[in-house]
């Protein structure tokens, strides 16, 4: 067994907490390690539906220890909610998570300078999920931040806190916000939110790398995709943090060395939410099809996601970023009923090929997409539990994404339940989980 990091390879929503769910009962510890609850990680167990957004999936696996990074950004309201509502599926929350001392605290004028940004007019719109996500990274870079150990210490959090919310006042005078904000409530409603959480916070790179070296397996959870990565994505139209497999470091305290193996969760094809560049978007009918066979839209903020075909070189673009082992294909069966399958495996923009990823917004949009188009296998494949079941043209499929991107599949999912999953025998990635 090993240490694993399991991520988006594209724009995020590509079944991680499914997987993430699966994976966990092999490892004795999961680690969120950037991100906020702008992510919503969807896991069915029989007839329950759980929506995580903050907590890692390993939670639903007694035992487990689920910890939340110094990387993540975290919005105390929404993780007592997510808190109170696992406690009443009879989930042990308080003997299984474990909050970093060091990750940033969202406060509601997070989301009132995010709403200024978003609507200024001289300004393009990210379409972000209005979560206060930007801001509170924006007040962590700029050295301002109040962190967990700041929100728990008895002393020293009012001091911060007033000294951030004098700047968020300014703020909003000189952009004329008419929404009143209370902030001597949201100090008092913070304060209730410290005795509950204060047991779970601790310094949890220490505690990771102690289960490490006490030989213990951990398996590192991306939220969003590489694509929205902060570096490395489609700037601006991003994410305000590292999603790539990098970010597992930093956002969790413990060094590249430590890590075993990296996996990167693709779909089948792809699919996007909130604005930006997008080479392989299905217009019209044909991506509204899509949309409605994978049920297309944001665990969040139930916006339609728009959807589009495999795209090869964003793959091999994040598989360089991350240095992938493995690759996860999920929603397989979403393509069931397809006649054809095109795949994008090239971009030329203004009629020359194109190899390296665009930086700028306006190249990526010039983008053409060459596409190859693959017959559709026409049989169901949801459920199906082994490999030689698969029908011969969606192994075709698989096979044909694998050369082109020259990572592996070790793993393809085709359906919501844990079960419905196979592991590629003799693969790097079965021998990764052991
Ligand atoms: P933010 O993370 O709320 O600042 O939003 C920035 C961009 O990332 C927007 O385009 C969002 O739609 C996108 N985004 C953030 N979280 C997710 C996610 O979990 N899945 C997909 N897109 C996301």
């Amino acid at each position: 067994m090993a240490n694993l990091i399991v991520l988006g390879a594209q724009w995020g929503d590509e079944g991680k907490g499914k997987i993430v769910d699966l994976f966990s009962e092999r490892f004795d510890m999961v680690v969120r390690y950037q991100g906020g609850h702008n992510a919503g990680h969807t896991v069915y167990i029989g007839e329950t539906k759980f929506v995580l957004k903050l907590i890692p999936s390993g939670i639903l696996r007694p035992g487990v220890k689920a910890v939340i990074g110094n990387g993540v950004v975290i919005d105390p309201g929404a993780l007592m909610t997510e808190i109170e509502s696992l406690e009443k599926a009879g989930i042990d929350v308080r003997s299984q998570l474990v909050i970093s001392n060091r990750a940033h605290v969202i406060f509601p004028f997070h989301r009132m300078v995010e709403k200024v940004s978003e609507s200024r007019e001289d300004r393009v719109a990210i379409g972000t999920t209005a979560r206060g996500i930007g801001p509170c990274y924006e007040d962590k870079i700029g050295r301002r931040g109040i962190r967990m150990a700041d929100l728990v210490s008895p002393q020293g959090f009012e001091h911060l806190y007033r000294m951030l919310a004098e700047d968020k006042m300014t703020l909003a005078t000189a952009f004329k916000v008419s929404e009143v904000i209370d902030f001597n409530a949201i100090l008092a409603q913070y304060r209730q939110f410290t005795e509950k959480l204060r047991p779970l916070v601790r310094d949890t790179s220490s505690y990771v790398n102690a289960a490490i070296k006490a030989g213990q397996n951990v398996l590192f959870e991306g939220a969003q995709g590489t694509m929205l990565d902060i570096d490395h994505g489609t700037y601006p139209f991003v994410t305000s943090s590292n999603a790539s497999a990098g970010g597992a470091c930093t956002g969790a305290g413990v060094a590249p060395t430590r890590i075993n193996g990296i996996i990167g969760v693709s779909k089948a094809y792809i699919t996007r939410v909130g604005a930006g560049p997008f080479p392989s978007e299905i217009p019209g009918e044909a991506g509204d099809r899509i949309r409605k066979a994978g049920n297309e839209f944001g665990s969040v903020t139930g916006r339609p996601r728009r959807c589009g075909w495999f795209d090869v070189p964003l793959l091999r673009y994040t598989a360089d970023i991350n240095g992938f082992d493995s690759m996860i294909i999920t929603k397989l069966d979403v393509l069931d009923d397809l006649e054809e399958i095109p795949v994008c495996v090239g971009y030329e923009v203004d009629g020359k090929a194109v190899t390296d990823m665009p930086a700028t917004n306006e190249e990526v949009a010039r983008i053409v997409p060459i596409y190859e188009v693959l017959p559709g296998w026409k049989t169901p494949t949801k459920g199906i539990t082994s490999l030689d079941q698969i029908p011969t043209k969606a192994m075709d499929y698989l096979r044909f994404l694998e050369s082109k991107t020259g990572v592996e599949v070790g793993c393809v999912s085709n359906g919501p339940e844990r079960n419905e999953t196979i592991i590629v025998p003799g693969s790097k990635l079965a021998t990764l989980l052991g």
